[in-house]
Parts: structure tokens; sequence; C-alpha cells
């Protein structure tokens, strides 16, 4: 990783960013609309990305996202983003909602993602990040696992790529 000094997890990580449910965050249903919580995501995953790398970063991909409960009305949302892993230009944001209810102090998992963002210098290519430093088991583990998600996102992507070239001959 060049000269560029690693950091610990711990130095970008958000731990707890919080979003208080009010009536014009529902969908049709009643319940949080998707698409904030998406958005909310992206944010809090830039943020992580951008005080690892000490540049700006943009979102290369999402992994897929599943809405495991819904989030409604009056909830207190909590979202929780670090780096799992780092390559040369790229990271790994993994991030969790999770929602409480205002009353009750109950937790709900809402949702997990993965975000993975590319450091951008000043005339817009791609740039070295730093190193990062997994610590706890938990770091250790997800550490590993990124690797595993990032073999598979390369697939994905050569695999969409293909796709766009034979649309693109019809
Ligand atoms: C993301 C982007 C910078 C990658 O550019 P590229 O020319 O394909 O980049 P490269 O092939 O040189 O790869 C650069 C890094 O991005 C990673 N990358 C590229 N596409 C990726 C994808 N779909 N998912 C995850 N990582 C990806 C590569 O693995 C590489 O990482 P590494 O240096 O750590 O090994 C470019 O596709 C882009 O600008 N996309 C639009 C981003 C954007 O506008 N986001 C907001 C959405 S509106």
């Amino acid at each position: 990783m060049g000269e560029l000094k690693p950091k610990k997890v711990s130095d970008s990580a958000v731990n707890d960013h919080i979003y208080k449910v009010f009536p014009n965050d529902l969908n049709s249903y009643d319940t949080v609309f998707g698409g904030l919580v998406m958005a909310t995501l992206d944010r809090v995953a830039l943020v992580v990305a951008e005080r690892h790398s000490g540049r700006t970063c943009v979102t290369a991909s999402v992994d897929a996202l599943h809405f495991l409960v819904p989030a409604k009305r009056g909830d207190i949302l909590i979202f929780k983003g670090a780096i799992n892993r780092v390559w040369r230009t790229s990271m790994e944001v993994g991030l969790k909602v999770l929602s409480q209810h205002y009353s009750t102090g109950e937790l709900k998992h809402i949702c997990s993602a993965y975000f993975t963002f590319v450091a951008m210098d000043e005339s817009g290519q791609s740039v070295e990040v730093p190193g990062i430093i997994p610590e706890t088991s938990l770091e250790k583990r997800r550490y590993e696992e990124a690797e595993i998600r990032r073999n598979r996102r390369k697939q994905e992507k050569e695999e969409k790529l293909i796709r766009r070239e034979k649309w693109k001959s019809l």
C-alpha cells in the first residue's frame, strides 16, 4: 500500500448516526420509505470512506440490500458503518440499520448493506488509499469475508459489461 500510513477501523467508523422518523418519512403503507434509508446509508458510508481515505470518494457499487423488517412512525433509526477492507483504490464499507421504539427502547434489525467506494484525486483518477488495521475478532472476520464479496462483485460487473455489449449489438 505504498507509503500511506494504515489506519484503524475505529478511526473512521460511524457508531450511531440517529434519524428520528416523522410522518413525512413514510410510504403509502405507513412504514418508513426504503429510499430514505438507502440515501442515508450512502451518506453514512461515504463519510466513513472519506474519513479513511482523506479523499473525495464515489460509490462504485452496492451489494443486494434486503429490508428484513419495517421501521415505523416515531421510531429512531440508528445507522452504524465501518470499513471492512480496502484494496488499492477501493474500500468496502459495511453498514447496519437498527430501529428503536421511542418508548419501549426495543431494537429491531432493519437491514445490513455493503457499499464499495473508490477514492478520486483532483484530476478525477482513482487513487491509492491507506491500508486498514482490523483489531477486534469481529473486524478480522469482516476483513476476511470482504474478499469473498469483492470476487463476487468483480464477476457480477463482468457479466453486466458483457450483457451491455450484447444489447449494443442488437
Ligand atoms: C467507480 C469507478 C470510478 C471505477 O472506475 P473504473 O475505470 O472501472 O476503475 P478501475 O477499473 O480502474 O478500478 C478502480 C477500482 O474500482 C473498483 N471497482 C470498479 N468497479 C467496481 C464495482 N462495480 N464494484 C466494486 N468495485 C469496483 C476496482 O476493483 C478498483 O479497485 P482497486 O483499485 O481497489 O483494486 C467508475 O466506474 C465510476 O466513476 N463510476 C460512477 C461512480 C458514480 O458516479 N457514483 C455515483 C452514482 S450516481
